[in-house]
């Protein structure tokens, strides 16, 4: 009974994004989205079904983690699809900034998922694996999946599922992230999107825009189109942005060093290098660029922040069992 197993899954960055549920519970959302997974940021999680606990137990980075309700809800529906009783333990280590808006419930539900599930005997295929690490949280959808991903929004828990787009990645594409803040974000994700639905005059507006938006970038990754899909995963996530302060109460995820960023990606682009940004729930900006222009980009971030906060990425794999 006691056989751990060990899963590794990367994060991975929305080009256009997913921003508001129309099940809240079961995670199903109003609009389908793209992603990118990245090689740099990922989360490995080893699970343990052990007759002898009484609850699920969790370390996170080796330190104890005390409130896991979501967690539980999420090893209760793993126990349901597998009749299994028993509870784990759950062992997990990030390499990726918790709460900073690189997506670290991504990679850590995805991972969760993928060993949970082989822990408990299930034998998933990556469109049921997407299912369930939906059930954890909504970006883990596409985190199954290596390079680019999209997850077709469905309308129910059956056909809500991300299914891979093109892995190994063609396209000559790197993301950059700055880390901006590494302090657990004030408003989550998952409060911001429904604060979002809720009160935003534009939310409508926003899912026709992010319809024809996935159509680009689709065509973009089909064509090898780096700068349609540049500019159309910028323009997007503005968009998204857009709908936080058009929120009551209104909210921002950008801060001062988040424009600084942009500042310097526009002077970049004043002289000619081809550069885009995108954020998520959280100060951090990601950069997207080819290949001939990281050491220029990097050099002029470098003359607003050190080195360590630059981190360059390229695109990488889906769920690996260790
Ligand atoms: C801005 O997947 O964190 O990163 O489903 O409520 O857990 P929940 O939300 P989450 O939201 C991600 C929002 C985003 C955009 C994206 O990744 O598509």
């Amino acid at each position: 009974d006691n056989n751990p197993i060990t899963a590794r899954a990367h994060t991975n960055i929305a080009l256009v994004k997913y921003w508001g549920k129309k099940d809240e519970k079961l995670i199903i959302p109003n609009n389908s989205s793209i992603s990118l997974t990245l090689d740099e940021f990922y989360t490995e999680t080893t699970v343990n079904f052990d007759d002898n606990l009484h609850q699920d137990i969790m370390y996170l980075d080796n330190k104890k983690v005390n409130s896991i309700k979501s967690i539980t809800n999420f090893m209760d529906i793993v126990r349901n699809l597998s009749n299994i009783n028993k509870f784990a333990k759950i062992i997990s280590y990030n390499h990726v900034p918790t709460s900073a808006g690189l997506a670290s419930s991504a990679s850590g539900f995805a991972a969760l998922a993928a060993a949970t599930s082989k822990a408990a005997g299930l034998n998933l295929n990556d469109k049921e694996l997407s299912k369930l690490a939906r059930r954890g949280s909504g970006s883990a959808t596409r985190s199954i999946y290596g390079g680019f991903a999209e997850w077709k929004k469905g309308t129910n828990d059956k056909n809500s599922y991300a299914v891979s787009i093109q892995n190994p990645v063609k396209m000559d594409i790197n993301m950059i992230a700055i880390i901006l803040d590494n302090q657990p974000k004030k408003i989550s994700s998952r409060k911001g999107m429904k604060i979002s639905v809720n009160t935003s005059p534009y939310y409508n507006a926003w899912e026709k825009q992010t319809t024809k938006d996935l159509e680009t970038v689709k065509d973009a990754i089909y064509n090898n189109d780096f700068t349609a899909l540049g500019k159309t995963a910028e323009l997007n996530s503005m968009r998204m942005h857009s709908l936080t302060l058009s929120s009551d109460p209104s909210y921002l995820y950008l801060n001062k060093d988040s424009l600084l960023v942009i500042n310097h990606i526009k002077a970049l682009r004043d002289k000619g290098i081809e550069c885009y940004y995108t954020m998520d729930a959280g100060p951090n900006v990601k950069i997207i660029c080819q290949s001939k222009n990281i050491k220029k980009i990097k050099s002029e971030l470098l003359q607003s922040f050190d080195e360590e906060k630059i981190k360059i990425s390229k695109p990488g794999e889906g769920i690996k069992y260790l």
